[in-house]
């Protein structure tokens, strides 16, 4: 990994089905940049949520979390701060609609598959979506629409964090 080369500040956007790696990753994305003398804001989904409790989880409600958290990302964007956006935003309409307010968005697809994500279920959530306790969980009774060009695909069922958190850097060094 060069330390020299200068990186624009641009808007990350991780998309991803829970359990994919998307916020492990983003986390480890974020210091990386600090390091380097970047100012960078995480937003996270879960984070956001916890502040916002009553956001649910209709597509309605899901396209209006993305459109809201991704204008907020886009004028952080705006005045030179590197953002990072980690999002499970299943619907393409929303993201593609961040795209367009972002000057420059990356969007980067953490495309663990559903088998891996669920034999992981970090928060017991995949669990309790298939004995019915929680609806509307991404992957299992609710929509992911996959990105189909994304600047960035990376499947974490194989490689490391750190593998991931290089690959997100070699991408920002080499485009
Ligand atoms: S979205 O779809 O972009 O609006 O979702 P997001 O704001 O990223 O929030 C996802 C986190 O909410 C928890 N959770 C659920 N996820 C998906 N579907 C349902 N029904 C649901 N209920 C709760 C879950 O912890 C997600 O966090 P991650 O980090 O993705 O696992």
């Amino acid at each position: 990994m060069s330390e020299e080369k200068k990186l624009k500040p641009a808007v990350l956007w991780f998309t991803g089905l829970s359990g994919s790696g998307k916020s492990t990753v983003s986390e480890r994305v974020s210091p990386v940049l600090k390091e380097r003398g970047y100012r960078v804001e995480h937003l996270d989904g879960d984070a956001i949520r916890d502040i916002f409790p009553k956001t649910g989880f209709s597509k309605e409600d899901r396209n209006a979390h993305i459109k809201r958290v991704g204008y907020l990302a886009s004028r952080l964007q705006a005045h030179g701060v590197f953002v990072i956006g980690s999002f499970i935003s299943p619907y393409k309409e929303s993201r593609d609609f961040v795209r367009n307010l972002c000057e420059d968005f990356v969007e980067i697809y953490i495309s663990t598959p559903l088998e891996e994500c669920e034999r992981r279920d970090v928060k017991g959530l995949y669990e309790k979506a298939r004995d019915g306790e929680i609806t509307q969980f991404t992957g299992i009774d609710d929509p992911y629409e996959a990105p189909e060009n994304p600047e960035l695909e990376i499947d974490t069922t194989d490689i490391t964090v750190d593998e991931a958190v290089e690959r997100v850097i070699q991408y920002l060094e080499e485009r």
